[in-house]
């Protein structure tokens, strides 16, 4: 048995916000509350000061598995999890071959039970990410798939997508989707702006998400299939998103920890490492998010870790791939920007990162009561991380 002594148990699922002890036995809560005999424990944490939340839930990361292990597989993918709070990720499918198959599906999950967490996975929306032919929904659902996705890459064809909404929604899955037009993308990876003029390049223009967004969301409505807007960028997106909702759309929204804390100016300071798609953006477009978060419009906060090797992020920007880590930084970010930014409270942060991400998911969570999984995360919301190094400014 494990007891946690004098922690601060904030978890949205229950309603709790106290201090109060845990005894945990095997894989189950026991028993909550003040003053628990922890006498029988085998191990007791001494947690005054620190946080106890119910594990944090990403529901959009990139491990690389199959096809590229050396930016990242799923056991070094699980550990930067674990690292970072994460007790359960939900992979997406743009490994290579796609995972738009239930044999590739099953190939992962099996892996994913390696891991000590839970390791979850979409499926491809259209055979090998091509946006021409739809997976085999039920198969892949069948089969494990807690969502479908082409994340990485757009779908253009709206009759295709409107037929993989009808899919999803008949699953009562919810299906992911990349928002970013290749129409208004002169180079991507940069915010179309004054940062990339300043760098010689065409760069990415907001309007490629709006658009997309704006055309998603009433396929949304029309379908009624859950569709989830994933890393929003844009403070237009965010206002479309807010109207949809309005509208009875079941339209849900992730935001990144990077596009709420960083802007385009990032990329003259962190060069390709800056470099992701949908782009940083501006302050106005960071702001947006930030309401967006506060008023319920953005559902969750989801990472879109996207390692690359070291090597590929030192070539020029233009030739670099796009992507940026977050499993291990995430939660950091979220106490500092928008904790202590005065944006979330410490309940809302993990209603964010947890309790709605998985209810998104069906994961049913049960939150920290006792006979729920002892499905936990301890941090302490106060320790400095990279000391002496300037890793956000306010
Ligand atoms: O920057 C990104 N990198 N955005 C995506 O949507 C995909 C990701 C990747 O797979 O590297």
């Amino acid at each position: 048995m494990i007891g946690i002594r004098n922690g601060h148990l904030v978890d949205p699922v229950t309603g709790l916000d106290e201090i109060a002890d845990i005894l945990i036995e095997g894989n189950t809560i026991r028993q909550i509350g003040p003053d628990l005999d922890l006498s029988q424990a085998d191990r007791v944490i001494e947690a005054s000061g620190w946080i106890a939340a119910p594990g944090l839930v990403d529901t959009h990361v990139h491990f690389r598995d199959p096809g590229f292990p050396w930016k990242e597989d799923i056991l070094t993918g699980a550990a930067a999890a674990k690292k970072g709070g994460f007790t359960t990720v939900i992979c997406m499918a743009n490994t290579s071959p796609a995972i738009d198959t239930p044999e590739r599906l099953r190939a992962n999950l099996a892996r994913g039970q390696q891991t000590g967490i839970h390791v979850l996975q979409t499926a491809a929306v259209s055979v090998g990410l091509r946006g021409e032919t739809l997976t085999d929904m039920e198969a892949l659902a069948a089969a494990g798939a807690v969502g479908f996705t082409d994340d990485g890459i757009p779908l253009m064809d709206e009759a295709l997508l409107r037929e993989a909404m009808e899919r999803a929604a008949a699953l009562d899955l919810p299906i992911s989707l990349h928002e970013e037009d290749p129409a208004f993308l002169a180079s991507p990876g940069v915010n179309q702006g004054a940062v990339s003029e300043h760098l010689g390049l065409g760069g990415a223009s907001a309007l490629a998400e709006d658009v997309l967004v704006a055309r998603d969301c009433m396929i949304a409505l029309a379908t009624g299939a859950r569709v989830v807007i994933q890393h929003i960028s844009s403070g237009n997106s965010v206002k479309v998103v807010r109207a949809a909702k309005a509208m009875g759309a079941h339209v849900y929204a992730e935001a990144t920890p990077h596009h709420f804390t960083l802007t385009e100016e990032a990329v003259l300071r962190y060069d390709t490492l800056a470099r992701m798609n949908p782009p940083l953006r501006t302050e106005a477009d960071r702001q947006e998010i930030l309401r967006g978060l506060q008023d319920g419009t953005i559902d969750v906060i989801a990472t879109d870790h996207a390692p690359h090797s070291a090597e590929e992020k030192a070539r020029p920007f233009a030739e670099a791939p796009s992507g940026i880590t977050g499993l291990e930084t995430s939660l950091a970010l979220g106490v500092t920007v928008l904790v202590r930014g005065g944006i979330l409270t410490m309940s809302e942060l993990i209603d964010r990162m947890s309790r709605r991400p998985a209810e998104l998911y069906h994961l049913h969570p049960q939150g920290l009561t006792p006979g729920a999984p002892a499905d936990l995360v301890l941090f302490a919301p106060d320790e400095t991380l990279c000391e002496g190094k300037i890793v956000y400014e306010a």
